[in-house]
């Protein structure tokens, strides 16, 4: 039988620090770009992209990020070119092939989200044995967003309630958050989108709701260490009040309010 879910994530530690993400969903963008300033074939870029992830990994895992979640194809990226599908397929698989060992030999689960029956058997096949091989490593855990989209994920998690027998009369968010591909794990802090564009993109929209967003106009195959510490950098300094308030507003400015709006 095919398997159509990741495994259980595992635990996952406090941060070493209140300051820093437990956990950080990151949107790769800017291969394609990264690629034309060097008029090179896209391909080149997504290779380059691929390059760039093991870094980014190394200073997550310094720095005490429990939880990476990449975003490597979602379920709107079919419609682009059939032969630029087809090579970021072939570089899924190759990359699978050439890093699990080193990141099972550094401890780290590797969990794949998104609608996997879509992809080649082949590719299943791959990502079924990457993640029985690390399943129980917690080193850390990485997420790769594989024709994953939020929207889809959403409506997956409540036909499986459903099809459970669930009462979705008195659904709750902690059931549907259970039933997503990210059920178990800490919602993501931060989520980082590389290439400038100010968009979510349909990526962990449920987890997301109280993330920080973190846009660069680097190009992801130029995120490196220095950008990621950036990053944390900027996060360190948010405040994060989860739609409460921090500290009360000054007597005058309350008065003043409550009078416009009472
Ligand atoms: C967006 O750049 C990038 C992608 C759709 C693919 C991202 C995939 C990788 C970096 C490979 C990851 C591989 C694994 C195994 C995790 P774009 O092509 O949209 O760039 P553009 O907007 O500049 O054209």
């Amino acid at each position: 039988m095919t398997v159509l879910r990741p495994p259980a994530p595992a635990a996952t530690p406090e941060p070493a620090s209140p300051d820093l993400p437990r956990h950080i969903g990151i949107i790769m963008d800017g291969n394609g770009r990264w690629a034309r300033r060097r008029h090179l074939p896209r391909v080149a870029g997504h290779r380059a992209g691929v390059r760039a992830i093991r870094p980014v990994m190394e200073a997550c895992d310094r720095a005490g990020v429990h939880v990476l979640t990449l975003y490597a194809f979602s379920t709107e990226n079919w419609a682009r070119p059939r032969h630029e599908v087809a090579a970021l397929m072939q570089l899924f698989g190759e990359t699978i092939d050439s890093e699990v060992g080193e990141l099972h030999a550094n401890g780290v689960q590797i969990r794949v989200i998104g609608d996997r029956a879509r992809l080649s058997e082949r590719l299943q096949r791959k990502v079924a044995e990457a993640e029985a091989l690390t399943a129980r490593n917690t080193h850390g855990i990485l997420n790769v967003a594989l024709n994953y989209g939020g929207r889809g994920e959403i409506v997956a998690a409540v036909r499986e309630l459903a099809a459970r027998g669930v009462d979705l009369t008195q659904l709750d968010e902690e059931t549907l958050s259970r039933a997503l591909y990210t059920g178990g794990l800490p919602d993501p802090d931060l989520i980082v989108r590389t290439a400038g564009e100010m968009r979510i993109s349909n990526f962990l929209l449920w987890q997301a709701a109280y993330a920080e967003l973190y846009v660069t106009e680097t190009l992801w195959p130029d995120f490196g260490e220095a950008a990621l510490d950036e990053a944390l950098k900027a996060f360190s300094r948010r405040e994060r009040k989860f739609g409460a308030v921090s500290e009360p507003a000054p007597a005058p400015v309350m008065d003043a309010l409550s009078s416009r709006v009472g």
